[in-house]
């Protein structure tokens, strides 16, 4: 059965506290915290000061995704702003190395992002130092917004991603994020993915609740 998280990007951002409520009343694992730097990706979302204000608001573990130039330089202060979970691009100008192993010192998940058009085999090198709480994070959509649609095109990288793990004894997880809904996050799950994350899905859903258990399988 998929974990899901659930993305707040696209939801009420003046009243993020009463998100953080739909979210957790809707039955989801996590909440998903897309951080955007203006220089990664061309939007700007939400940074520390946001993230430390949620945190006393939910009881979810809060599964940050950094869409950042440098995200080594703010793994620190990311966790101490209460991520618990923390994903980094390998695109980013970051060492994915050191940054895996900043994340992993501190104690908490880490997950490698691949945008689209990334290869599989960019993470090679990098599954041996995958831990199993660990995950790969396999982009739906290209980041920058929510709301996009699914990319199927990243359905055969997912399979090639679990074969590759497979064959490498990495046991960690492989999280999907972007344009996911009941019909998308079954293809996912199909090809190895057991991490959902879902955002315009869920929060635009008359029922979050059945919303969340469309896509668990
Ligand atoms: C895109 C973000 C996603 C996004 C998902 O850059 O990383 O997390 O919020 O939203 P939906 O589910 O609407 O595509
Ligand atoms: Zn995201």
């Amino acid at each position: 059965m998929a974990m899901i998280s659930a993305s707040i990007l696209n939801g009420d951002l003046a009243h993020l506290a009463d998100t953080a409520l739909t979210v957790a009343q809707s039955g989801a694992d996590m909440l998903h915290y897309d951080v955007m730097d203006g220089c990664f990706v061309d939007n700007l979302s939400f940074g520390l000061p946001v993230l430390t204000s949620l945190r006393p608001c939910t009881a979810l573990p809060i599964d940050v995704h950094l869409m950042i130039r440098d995200p080594l330089r703010y793994v620190g202060r990311f966790v101490e702003a209460g991520a618990d979970l923390l994903s980094f691009h390998i695109e980013s100008e970051s060492d994915a190395a050191e940054t895996l192993r900043a994340i992993q010192e501190r104690g908490i998940p880490a997950g490698i992002a691949l945008s689209p058009d990334t290869p599989a085999e960019a993470v090679s090198p990098l599954l041996p130092l995958l831990r199993e709480q660990d995950f790969i994070l396999a982009m739906t959509v290209h980041p920058g917004l929510g709301g996009q649609a699914f990319l199927p095109q990243v359905l055969p990288k997912i399979r090639q991603l679990r074969a590759m793990m497979q064959d490498a004894g990495c046991t960690a997880h492989i999280e999907v994020d972007g344009g996911i809904n009941a019909e998308t996050g079954r293809q996912c799950r199909e090809a190895g993915a057991d991490y959902l994350v879902a955002g315009s899905y869920l929060l635009a859903a008359e029922n979050p609740a059945e919303a969340v258990q469309s896509l668990r399988g």
